[in-house]
């Protein structure tokens, strides 16, 4: 068998979430996707590793990142024969429980078991975010299992794996539609959802920034990045049916009263609950007119 090499791009910084999400902005406006970032974390440090098939690709990303400049943030190059690295990850990725109800199990475990009265989710992503192991999918998760029988139409903005459509399935929608700018992610959505024998009645590949409201939801969660939840707040909010309520996740703790302020002003939206971790926080609203 050919066995594929892939080169990691390796930024490694103290665990200070400013710089954190400093160095998330800086990728994002290098035009590196939020699903291509594996973010990995020891006592001391974290790492945020971004992957590539060629190393001149690979160099050029460790080139621009150094030409800003930012500071106690170490770039590193590394290189991996491309099946260890599948099977290696896999190694510290077990079954867990992401809501009280839903059990995540990683599809490349064979034969495990869903503890009685919990719900299974089969998941696999190698290309895709939404593990459901970070944090703000698992406050998305939790806000969505809270409001189990109180929705029927549910819309995921940044799907990722499709994690967050099957919870809302799970909780008794009856109608769901997704999208993600990432083929890639759309893909793996398909499949996940496919394996677990549930169905997305819409699931496209597209930018919100470019995304055209057709209908509104019961339920809508967004978990993106602070910049696109501030920029296209108007158009997340238009999702969101009269009386429903919208998730909002992936704020930085740093950005909680930035998006706080953004979203306490639009009209006719109250905030029902924050959750706060200990890097990020969600926030549920319900539309009130
Ligand atoms: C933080 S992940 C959330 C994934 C999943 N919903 C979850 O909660 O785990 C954000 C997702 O939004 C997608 N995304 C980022 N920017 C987007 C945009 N402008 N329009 C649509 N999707 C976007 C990314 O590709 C990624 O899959």
């Amino acid at each position: 068998m050919s066995q594929k090499t892939l080169y990691e791009v390796i930024l490694r910084m103290s665990k200070d979430p400013v710089v954190g999400s400093c160095v998330r902005v800086a990728l994002s406006e290098l035009g590196i996707l939020f699903s291509d970032i594996v973010e990995q974390e020891d006592r001391k440090c974290r790492r945020l590793s971004v992957f590539y098939p060629t190393v001149k690709s690979a160099r050029q990303l460790q080139k621009k990142f150094l030409s800003l400049r930012i500071k106690g943030v170490k770039v590193l190059l590394r290189t991996h024969d491309q099946h260890d690295w599948e099977t290696r990850w896999k190694k510290g990725w077990k079954p867990f429980a992401l809501t009280p109800r839903v059990h995540v199990i990683p599809c490349f475990i064979e034969n495990a078991k869903c503890p009685v009265g919990k719900t299974p989710f089969y998941l696999d992503t190698t290309a895709a975010f939404g593990t459901g192991l970070h944090e703000t999918t698992r406050f998305s998760a939790q806000l969505i299992e809270m409001n189990q029988g109180k929705f029927k139409s549910f819309l995921d903005v940044g799907t990722g794996t499709g994690i967050l459509v099957a919870v809302a399935l799970f909780s008794g929608a009856s109608y769901t539609e997704a999208f993600d700018i990432d083929a890639d992610a759309v893909k793996v959505a398909q499949d996940n959802l496919k394996v677990n024998h549930l169905k997305c009645n819409v699931l496209a590949t597209c930018d919100v920034k470019h995304y055209k409201v057709r209908r509104s939801f019961d339920l809508v969660a967004a978990n993106l990045i602070t910049h696109d939840l501030v920029a296209f707040r108007d158009k997340i909010i238009s999702c969101v049916a009269p009386g429903g309520q919208l998730i909002i996740s992936g704020i930085s703790l740093k950005n909680m009263a930035l998006v706080k302020k953004t979203y306490n002003k639009a009209v006719g939206l109250k905030c029902l609950k924050v959750t706060q971790g200990k890097e990020w926080s969600a926030f549920l609203f319900r539309k009130v007119s």
